[in-house]
């Protein structure tokens, strides 16, 4: 069963070149509803916590130093089938790969300063909103 919320990141590549309000626009005009929303850095302890599941991946390292290099912007929105259709939104992790008209096609550099994250699935989204938020910074 698809539930109705996702998370998202506004990562450091897309906060410093002021991508953020282009960006949150795009969310917006595509249905989604800001429950929750925070301008914040990540340590590197905490990105090494959050992207834990790529651990083993040759580009962890990077990743995480990178997520931790500048501010973000976390939110959790809200839609029908807000995972499948929040990834549409994005595009492909890799920039090149993403479809015309799509977040990353947009605003990304490139596969490592992708712009936005997106959650994989209902489950992830669960998790990673509740890394960000507390109960009660959601509306
Ligand atoms: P994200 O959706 O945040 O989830 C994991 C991130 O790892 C992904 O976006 C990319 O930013 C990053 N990533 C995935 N593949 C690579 C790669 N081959 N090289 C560097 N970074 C990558």
């Amino acid at each position: 069963m698809a539930t109705n919320r996702t998370f998202t990141m506004i990562k450091p590549d897309a906060v410093e070149n002021n991508y953020i309000g282009g960006i949150l626009k795009m969310i917006n005009d595509a249905g989604f509803r800001i429950v929750a929303l925070k301008y914040t850095k990540l340590s590197t302890e905490a990105a090494g916590k959050f992207y834990e599941v790529h651990k083993e991946r040759p580009f962890y390292g990077e990743l995480v130093t990178y997520m931790s290099n500048g501010p973000i912007v976390a939110a959790i929105l809200e839609k029908d089938n807000a995972v499948a259709d929040f990834r549409t939104l994005i595009g492909a992790t890799d920039p090149t790969k993403a479809d015309e008209g799509t977040i990353r096609k947009i605003y990304a550099k490139s596969i490592a300063a992708n712009a936005v994250h997106g959650s994989d699935s209902d489950e992830n989204a669960q998790i990673e909103g509740d890394f960000f938020f507390s109960k009660l910074e959601r509306f």
